[in-house]
């Protein structure tokens, strides 16, 4: 419970902001079925809907998959409300900010390797609805297929509330910490983690630092989910067991709130007369959950080569191709390199993917740090089948280099990967914030072709 959708700009309300996001309690796990009351008593035993829900609650479904979707697919909760979300007026379109959506038609599908510096600072008064700045993407929202990848940077709570019908956001914080109030609770992220707020759910990003910036993968596809293991066994890479889920937490805020929707591709606003963060109980399986990627058990090599980046799978989208992402979430995260007679960085590759890649801190081992590189907040875009790989200073080093155990623990990257190629929006063809000559950290790969005779 809380004072609800006041503003939340000042340092003693980021303090407040910090000491509630410190404080939380979470359940452990992924996929499974929660359940979580805010007061005793409000969920009711043995039944979803009974004539009269406890406490006065209004009971109410949320779907994340259609009814009939197998069991291991089915994804839903049953929330207990002071007011059912039906209650609501007119949504009518406001703004999009730079925020866009798929399809993306309106620049020519750039075959170039591309990169970006961070974005620039934002005006002042920025939540992170309004500093959601759209890259690209590929599919469609309105055939739930797709994906697009978006920037943000905030200097201001939410006092607003959002929710996004065309996809789900996974949310990676490159700077400042954040509270995140759903209708199931709240969550807390840092630099390092994750979040995940499912399609439709709504909820409000307050800011723990003066300022917030990081990226968001919009899945508009199948729901992200573990990828299976193989071979690898029944342990491994993310553990279910260190995702957290919120306990239920409830706003009982009468007064106006507006609440923001993002539905096929648009913004659509209404003023609520009370908050829509006002679920006192609820269970089921669909819900937002985080993630702290230095959990990530790392697999690798023992031996020789270096493994395809799949290992490094920490969430997948499936499509109806077996073994196809829509999207994979991987993470680059501090790993030993131990790998005999081996090229040990990422090597050279060309990729029916297209892969977004991200930093969140440190370096990368493939590239080369330092202004003008791959640097925190900024990003890189390899699109389908584009040649890529260590840079030559990388190269050059790595092939000279003594191969004792090796810790990479200065960084960690990350890469949204996606079946189709990421098209651009004009905001991020042709921003300032584009590094021109990229291609040149590949110059002066030297031959050094020897043919025998
Ligand atoms: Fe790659």
């Amino acid at each position: 419970m809380s004072d609800g959708a006041t503003a939340r700009g000042s340092a003693t309300e980021r303090e407040e902001a910090r000491k509630t996001a410190e404080g939380l309690e979470h359940l452990s796990g992924f996929g499974n079925e929660h359940s979580s009351e805010a007061v005793p008593g409000a969920l009711p035993v043995g039944r979803n809907s009974p004539q009269r829900a406890p406490l006065g609650l209004y009971a109410e479904q949320l779907s994340g998959s259609a009814f009939t979707e197998p069991r291991a697919e089915n994804r839903r909760s049953w929330l207990y409300r002071i007011r059912p979300s039906a209650a609501h007026p007119s949504f009518t379109r406001t703004g999009n900010g730079a925020l866009r959506s798929a399809p993306f038609t309106q620049t020519v599908p750039d075959p170039n390797r591309l990169r970006w510096n961070p974005l620039p600072d934002p005006d002042e008064g920025t939540d992170f609805l309004a500093g959601l700045w759209t890259l690209g993407g590929n599919g469609d929202v309105a055939q739930r297929s797709g994906m697009a990848v978006h920037l943000y940077h905030a200097n201001a709570s939410m006092r607003r509330v959002f929710s996004d019908a065309d996809g789900e956001l996974l949310i990676v914080p490159e700077r400042g910490g954040l509270l995140l109030r759903t209708e199931f609770g709240m969550l807390h992220v840092e630099p390092g983690h994750v979040a995940l707020i499912p399609r439709g759910v709504r909820f409000r990003v307050e800011l723990l630092d003066e300022t917030a910036r990081g990226y968001v993968c919009e899945n508009y596809g199948a729901a992200f989910r573990l990828p299976d293991l193989g071979p690898i066994g029944a342990n491994g890479l993310a553990n279910a067991r260190d995702f957290r889920a919120p306990v239920a937490a409830y706003e009982d805020v009468e007064g106006p709130v507006e609440v923001v929707n993002k539905f096929c591709g648009n913004l659509w606003a209404a003023t609520y007369d009370h908050s829509p963060l006002d679920v006192v109980a609820w269970h089921g399986n669909y819900v937002p959950y985080a993630y702290d990627l230095r959990r990530f058990n790392v697999m690798g090599t023992i031996s020789y080569d270096h493994p395809d980046p799949s290992i490094f799978t920490v969430l997948t989208s499936p499509s109806d191709t077996p073994g196809l992402a829509g999207v994979d979430f991987v993470v680059f995260a501090p790993r030993w390199l131990v790998g005999e007679d081996t090229f040990r960085p990422p090597y050279f590759h060309r990729n029916v993917m297209s892969e977004y890649m991200g930093l969140i801190e440190g370096v990368y081992d493939a590239k080369t740090a330092g202004k003008g590189g791959f640097v925190p907040g900024g990003g890189s875009l390899h699109n389908m089948m584009s040649a890529h790989g260590p840079d030559r200073e990388t190269f050059d080093r790595a092939s000279a280099a003594e191969l004792r155990p090796q810790k990479i623990d200065d960084g960690l990257a990350f890469m949204f990967e996606t079946r189709w190629p990421v098209s651009l929006t004009p905001q991020a063809a042709r921003a300032e914030h584009l590094q021109q000559g990229y291609d040149d950290v590949w110059r002066g790969l030297e031959r050094h072709f020897r043919p025998l005779h």
